[in-house]
């Protein structure tokens, strides 16, 4: 047995030591000081709530702030020093405080405050200005992709469905494609923003504040949106790192589906692209090689982030109300999410301004067979119901293939009447690829008309 401890917080009715490996797996200081800030500008708003309802005086509050002043400048200069007993970065910044101010003074910032309320809020304003900064890399992507799309608007490609060639479309249709995935990510984070930035503060350890705090006093000083309605809520609400790591999932599970399309586009079989050497690498056997390892990267990443988030549903699971250490697991992988679409978000950029696509490949890999569907539609044009020219279509198809030819436009006008009579000199115009894609100009469509107005409506979205 050991003499109270006093460099803990909580030390006043412990007197046992403890456990040198539980103080480290309680521990959350090695991961959470990057919240220092957000710690730091609590604390110094709250104790202007303080200051107001008297709890502490004017000069008080002035030693208060300028030892925070002087905790940010430790930490930024990386000369704070972490004691032991430092639990986390409350308890770290609370002593620190102390030690700088005296611990008259400061012992009296944690007045009617909790670590729990105190947590949330650290959580809360950290996230939302993280998510902030991923909002700007996420708004530069996609208009890369628009850029990109509206300077190659002219290269075509095959379009696939079930990763077999389907109909010709436009290199600018798919890049306009996953932008609007992003973009709906760019809109889906807008409404995760707004339910992160809401506040904690002034809940106490769970049951409110027992001398009347001014919550929106301070929830304004923090630039939340609002306030949270219950303290029990407040406190154990961890909502907002679920929703912002499935935030992040969803968007590396888009990046991942764009890197898949990227990478099979990269291989010789293709060839419709080049990724530029910085972010690929070479092989330490094989010479010749050049592997796409940040696509691979950025595809299996989504896997880590989604595992994160499972992870962390189930630690919330069965967490009675209200705050539990369990909680503290929020950490690791929230942070870890962050990281990882922020990263992935520009290395994604920059693949995307740096690839050089190939447009004889992408051209060379259309044939004529992705016409059938329009040459079906020719005859519909002639008043002939679809049923039956997608069977027709299908029959010059077949013959094409069987009389050895090398694709449907191959066939003779004799053939063509001997299929169908309805079939007329001006069928030969069907095979062309640009026509066939210019045919798509419908909202959403590949013609080069919808194309632009897809792109305008990303814009749009980005402004
Ligand atoms: N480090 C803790 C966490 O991240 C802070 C809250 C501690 N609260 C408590 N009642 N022990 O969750």
């Amino acid at each position: 047995m050991s003499a109270p401890t006093e460099t803990k917080l909580w030390g006043g009715r412990f007197t046992g030591a403890t456990d040198p490996l539980m103080e480290l797996y309680n521990a959350s200081l090695p991961y959470d000081k990057k919240m220092y800030a957000a710690d730091l500008e609590g604390t110094r708003v709250y104790t202007a709530a303080l200051e107001k309802l008297g709890l502490i005086t004017k000069h008080e509050l002035s030693e208060i702030h300028r030892g925070l002043k002087e905790i940010s400048k430790e930490w930024e200069s990386n000369s704070f020093v972490e004691k032991a007993g430092d639990e986390d970065i409350h308890t770290a910044n609370e002593r620190r405080l102390g030690e700088i101010i005296g611990k008259d003074i400061a012992g009296k910032v944690h007045t009617g405050r909790s670590r729990n309320d105190q947590v949330a809020t650290d959580m809360r304003l950290y996230v939302r200005d993280e998510l902030k900064i991923i909002r700007e890399q996420l708004v530069s992507l996609v208009g890369v992709m628009i850029k990109r799309a509206e300077k190659e608007m002219d290269v075509l490609m095959p379009g696939y469905t079930h990763l077999q060639r389907a109909q010709p479309i436009r290199w600018a249709h798919w890049l306009s494609s996953h932008a609007t995935f992003l973009a709906n990510d760019l809109q889906r984070l807008d409404q995760v923003i707004e339910r992160v930035n809401v506040s904690p503060l002034g809940c106490g350890a769970l049951a409110g504040h027992p001398f009347g705090i001014d919550r929106q006093f301070i929830g304004d000083n923090l630039g939340f949106g609002g306030l949270i309605g219950n303290s029990l809520t407040a406190v154990s609400d961890r909502d907002f790192v679920v929703e912002t790591m499935f935030w992040g999932s969803l968007l590396l599970n888009h990046l991942a589906k764009m890197s898949e399309d990227l990478i099979i586009y990269s291989t010789a079989e293709f060839g419709f692209i080049k990724l530029a050497d910085a972010y690929s690498t070479g092989s330490s056997l094989m010479p010749q090689k050049k592997n796409p390892d940040s696509l691979e990267l950025l595809r299996g990443k989504s896997g880590r982030a989604f595992g994160h988030l499972a992870g962390f549903m189930m630690s919330m699971k069965a967490t009675p109300s209200t705050y539990n250490k369990d909680l503290q697991e929020d950490k690791e992988p929230l942070f870890d999410n962050l990281v990882t679409a922020s990263h992935s978000i520009q290395i994604a950029t920059g693949v995307l301004s740096t690839l050089k696509i190939v447009p004889e490949k992408m051209q060379a890999a259309l044939t004529m067979d992705m016409l059938a569907t329009d040459l079906a539609d020719y005859l519909v044009r002639k008043g002939v119901p679809f049923r039956e020219t997608h069977h027709i279509s299908g029959e010059a198809v077949h013959q094409a293939e069987t009389n050895n030819l090398s694709g449907i436009d191959q066939l003779t006008l004799e053939q063509y009447k001997g299929i169908d009579k309805r079939f007329e000199q001006d069928v030969f115009k069907v095979f062309d690829f640009e026509a066939s894609v210019e045919r798509r100009t419908a909202v959403g469509g590949t013609a080069k008309s919808a194309v632009l107005a897809q792109l305008k409506n990303l814009e749009s979205q980005l402004a």
